[in-house]
């Protein structure tokens, strides 16, 4: 290649860098732009509303009341007989007899030697107490003996109730199911009675007689 095919290699080489740096520049000549004390948008972090954050439902929804079913529950006993029964008169072993514990007070077994944190909790065995207990023994009454993981489905938790609920002489009846409001339940429809022209009308459009 001879010394002019050089340069003029060069050359274009040259202009083309000088192009580009041009174009980089340019923009920032013709347009004035300065970051606005407030951004016109935040970037954070999302709002997701989790899992944890839903109020929780009122106790007890539908379904809970549906699974009160007794004989599923004599199965899901089986994993509380080798410390309770619930017979009439039954003796208390690692845990108290468990006859007559729905509704009544927590710790009160006579004979039983229960931990310190269920007798001083102060609580009553409703349905949403024992559903919460039963679900994780030791994380809802912190301090308790009842070392067992818990029955992590709600039905089991609601047959096994059940099947407690009637081991009574006086069973209590059963809950009754919450209605949760929904949101999207379109406003109460607008009736001439909601609007007060009934009322008009008996009295002749308002006219004073
Ligand atoms: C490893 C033994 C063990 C297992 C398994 C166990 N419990 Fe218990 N349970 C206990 C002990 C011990 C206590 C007393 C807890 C305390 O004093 O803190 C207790 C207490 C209770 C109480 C409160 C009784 C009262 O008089 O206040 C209920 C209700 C209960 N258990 C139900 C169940 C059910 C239902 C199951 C099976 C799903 C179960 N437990 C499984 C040992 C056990």
């Amino acid at each position: 290649m001879d010394e002019l095919g050089f340069n003029k290699i060069a050359g274009a080489i040259l202009a083309t860098a000088l192009g580009v740096m041009v174009l980089r520049t340019a923009p920032h000549i013709f347009i004035h732009s300065e970051m606005p004390s407030t951004p016109a948008y935040r970037v954070g972090p999302l709002e997701v509303a989790s899992k944890d954050d839903a109020e929780p439902l009122p106790f007890p929804q539908l379904v809970w009341v549906d699974a009160m079913d007794s004989t599923r529950g004599l199965k899901v006993f089986k994993k509380c007989t080798s410390c309770h029964n619930a017979d009439i008169d039954g003796a208390n072993g690692t845990g108290p007899n468990l006859w007559n514990v729905v509704g009544s007070t927590a710790g009160v077994k006579d004979g039983f030697k229960y931990s310190n944190a269920l007798v001083t909790s102060g609580k009553t065995w409703t349905y949403e107490e024992l559903d919460g207990f039963l679900a994780k023994p030791t994380k809802y009454v912190s301090g308790t003996n009842m070392n067992f993981v818990g029955l992590k489905k709600e039905t089991d938790r609601a047959a096994v109730i059940e099947l407690l609920r009637l081991a009574s002489a006086s069973p209590l009846s059963k809950p009754t199911p919450q209605l949760v409001e929904n949101e999207s339940t379109p406003e109460a429809e607008v009736t001439p009675q909601s609007l007060n022209l009934e009322t008009k009308e008996k009295d002749h459009g308002g006219e004073v007689h």
